[in-house]
């Protein structure tokens, strides 16, 4: 028997550890192979080889628990310059691992290899990962589900099965050749020819092949399924239906929710939601699967194309009935905002919502187009996106790198905390200044400071939604309303106690949203709009959070391989 003084202190220094930290001891090395290559999607009606990973649309599923290290070798076999983004992944004290180009890292060029690495903490659902870079996230996304650790249950009765349901968009043409045509003409890029259930496009506008094939979900009658939505389109905000089910949404952005039942999702770009699915209707009949577009700006073109999949039950009859669904109006307003107010964090014991009481930052964006000179394209003029009237210029290295080397001339701190002038940020027929200013600009935030950031959308060009996301950290929705913020009466219907945690919320139409978080991941995080085509025209910015004492509260020194502008 080994006797306590015969224990050799190093023996005793890891049983020690394993007894007291449980979690550690089962957390798991994952690696992942990433290798981007092309790949020909002609049934899928596309004119030319489509980017991606590992030779598939969607691409790989990422699996990992809560606690657990991901190590994801990324190797670029494209011609194009690639990064990826951990989308949601807090990436605490591991910028170097997020992705975005330019903000976090230069790009992998053709040829190279980056290894990603970094660890779950305090996080557990669904995420998704894509490619960071131009519009390659496009054909370049997959699903990142995270399991709660060994031996904690789910919240919520627990699913026979999961299923995860990938939307996104399809172009027949190239994506790249897509963006740089509407960057060269000034004007909006074409919209998207099709919508995607996990890769099937249903039929395609103009495409002479008919049938594309239809995303089947397969349920055995009376279980209980757990569906992991994410919507990975570049521009399109989404509905989600199943006719005659009801879904009970139990988590958003891999944050639990309190469980709210519903017929109808809304997901925007950016967002996952997992829904309870009760296989409970009659299994002789079939159901078709509706997935369509939101937007309420009348002014503003979108992919109008309904995308139906088919839930079957095993055992159903080959030729069973099928039951329709009617999906919202695209400019269901009402639909989008009763989702949105109902989300509430779960806010239990195990999972409480540490929403930030007091404030050291209190800030105010606008969010929004305008119109600046631009003498080579179509009207001399291009549409550009800003927030407080700054339209981010993407720098020619890191960010990140340029803060943590001291590079200078990269980046300035001042970036406006409020726009540069009050005005009816929601009138219906602005007249005012249509030009934005151009800058690279970041605003500073010092270790464990908490920020409140109220996101007006402003009618300029045209009121839109914008689903705002921030990278390195969830924020908690304190809330939302239509026309101006108003800050001596809104925040007083503020919900401090059980606001929804997530990293991407829209600003609706014609109205606001107010955030807050506290800034306890050093490093330079992006916040964007995660309609492409807006973060394309600059409508971005990014936060530098400074390192706090000591290197727990520090950013970690870089890895050897990051790639080089
Ligand atoms: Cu999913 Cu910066 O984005």
């Amino acid at each position: 028997m080994l006797r306590e003084t015969t224990m050799e202190p190093w023996i005793r220094a890891v049983f020690l550890v394993m007894v007291l930290f449980p979690a550690l001891a089962e957390a798991k090395v994952r690696h992942y192979n990433f290798k981007v290559v092309m790949k020909n999607y002609t049934k899928l009606c596309s004119t030319k080889p489509i980017a991606t990973v590992n030779g598939k649309f969607p691409g790989p599923t990422l699996r990992a628990r809560e606690g657990d290290n991901v190590l994801v070798k990324v190797i670029n076999d494209v011609s194009y310059n690639v990064t990826i983004h951990w989308h949601g992944i807090r990436q605490l004290r591991t910028g170097w691992s997020d992705g975005p180009a330019y903000i976090a890292q230069c790009p992998i060029q053709p040829g190279q290899s980056y290894l990603y690495n970094f660890s779950i903490i305090g996080q557990r659902g669904t995420l998704f990962w894509h490619a960071h870079i131009s519009w390659l996230r496009a054909t370049m996304h997959g699903a990142i589900v995270i399991l709660p650790k060994k031996g904690t249950p789910y919240p919520f009765p627990q699913p026979v099965k999961e299923k995860i349901i990938v939307l996104a968009e399809w172009w027949k043409a190239d994506t790249e050749a897509v963006i740089n045509q509407g960057t060269l003409s000034g004007m909006p890029p074409n919209v998207s020819d099709a919508h995607t259930m996990n890769g099937y496009t249903g039929p395609i506008r103009n495409c002479s092949i008919s049938s594309q094939g239809t995303y089947t979900l397969h349920v055995e009658h009376n279980k209980t399924y757990l569906l992991r939505i994410i919507n990975a389109a570049i521009n399109d905000e989404i509905f989600f239906r199943i006719a005659g089910h009801k879904f009970t949404v139990v988590e958003v952005d891999a944050s639990y929710t309190k469980p709210f039942v519903t017929d109808t999702i809304y997901i925007a770009p950016g967002q996952t939601t997992n829904a309870l699915l009760k296989a409970d209707q009659s299994p002789s009949k079939k159901y078709l699967i509706g997935m369509s577009s939101f937007m309420d700006a009348p002014s503003v073109a979108v992919d109008n194309t309904t995308n139906y999949g088919l839930l079957r039950y095993n055992g159903g009859p080959l030729g069973s009935r099928l039951v329709l669904t009617t999906m919202p109006p695209i400019n269901a307003t009402k639909a989008q905002l009763n989702f949105s107010n109902a989300l509430r964090s779960l806010n239990s014991k195990k999972y409480p919502a540490q929403v930030p009481l007091t404030i050291d930052h209190s800030l105010l964006f606008t969010t929004g187009v305008g119109v600046n000179p631009c003498a080579t394209c179509l009207n001399g003029s291009k549409l550009v996106g800003n927030i407080n009237n700054v339209t981010f210029v993407m720098p020619s290295i890191a960010l990140l790198q340029a803060y943590y080397y001291n590079i200078s001339g990269v980046f300035t701190d001042d970036f406006p905390s409020k726009p540069p002038t009050n005005f009816d940020y929601t009138i219906a027929n602005y007249t005012g200044g249509l030009a934005t200013m151009n800058g690279t600009k970041v605003y500073r935030l010092s270790y464990n400071a908490t920020v409140q950031v109220v996101l007006q959308d402003t009618s300029i060009i045209a009121p839109e939604s914008h689903p705002l996301h921030l990278h390195g950290t969830n924020f908690f929705v304190v809330g939302m309303g239509t026309g101006n913020y108003n800050a001596t009466k809104d925040f007083k219907n503020f919900n401090l106690v059980d606001p929804v945690e997530r990293n991407t919320i829209d600003v609706p139409t014609g109205g606001w949203t107010a955030i807050r978080f506290r800034a306890d991941n050093p490093g330079v995080w992006f916040m964007h709009c995660h309609l492409e085509v807006h973060t394309s025209w600059g409508l971005k910015m990014a936060f530098l959070i400074e390192n706090g004492d000591g290197p727990n509260k520090s950013i970690m020194p870089p890895p050897k391989d990051l790639p080089k502008c």
